[in-house]
């Protein structure tokens, strides 16, 4: 009998050298390719894999992409919408290291705040600004309009 993870790597294979975010929860991974602003037209080599058995969050998604580094800005965001993954950096086949993502307490400029009323959203040098109140479920309170915005919220700014 083939154990799991061995199937896993029947779906998709290795990578050489490149990043590869596992333990995405299921369903999330077009959101992720979406913060990486990967369309397909840029000509990355990038696998994905959706609703796989996990051991550590029953079912997930997995991308994997060659030749392309993540910033801090798009681990940041990968956090907010997938806080189980992890972002495995492979250099000649080796995991060479491996990220646990942390929510943030403070989000600086990387969502809007939904409220049209909120400064962040009338002044060109203002930088939105959210506060997380609690993790699971996601919720974040913009500091300046006092606005609460969940996960979903999030997810639909950044589809
Ligand atoms: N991987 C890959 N190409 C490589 C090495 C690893 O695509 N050359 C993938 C693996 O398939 C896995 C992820 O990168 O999805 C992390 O690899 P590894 O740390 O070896 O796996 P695990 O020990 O199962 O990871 P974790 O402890 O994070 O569950």
């Amino acid at each position: 009998m083939i154990s799991s993870s061995k199937r896993d790597e029947l779906i998709v294979s290795k990578i050489r050298n490149g990043t590869v975010i596992d333990h995405i929860p299921a369903g999330r991974a077009l959101a992720v390719l979406r913060i990486l602003g990967i369309r397909g037209s840029e000509g990355y080599r990038v696998a994905l894999v959706m609703n796989v058995e996990s051991k550590k969050i029953g079912r997930k998604d997995i991308v994997k992409i060659e030749d392309r580094v993540i910033d801090e800005k798009e681990a940041s965001l990968i956090t907010l919408i997938a806080p189980s993954a992890t972002i495995n950096i492979i250099r000649d086949y080796v995991v060479t290291e491996k990220r646990h993502l942390e929510v943030p307490k403070q989000i600086r400029g990387l969502i809007k705040c939904p409220n049209p009323q909120c400064i962040t959203n009338n002044d060109v040098e203002a930088e939105s600004r959210f506060i997380t109140i609690s993790i699971k479920p996601l919720k974040l309170k913009c500091k300046y309009c006092e606005m609460y915005i969940t996960e979903d919220d999030v997810i639909r700014q950044i589809l």
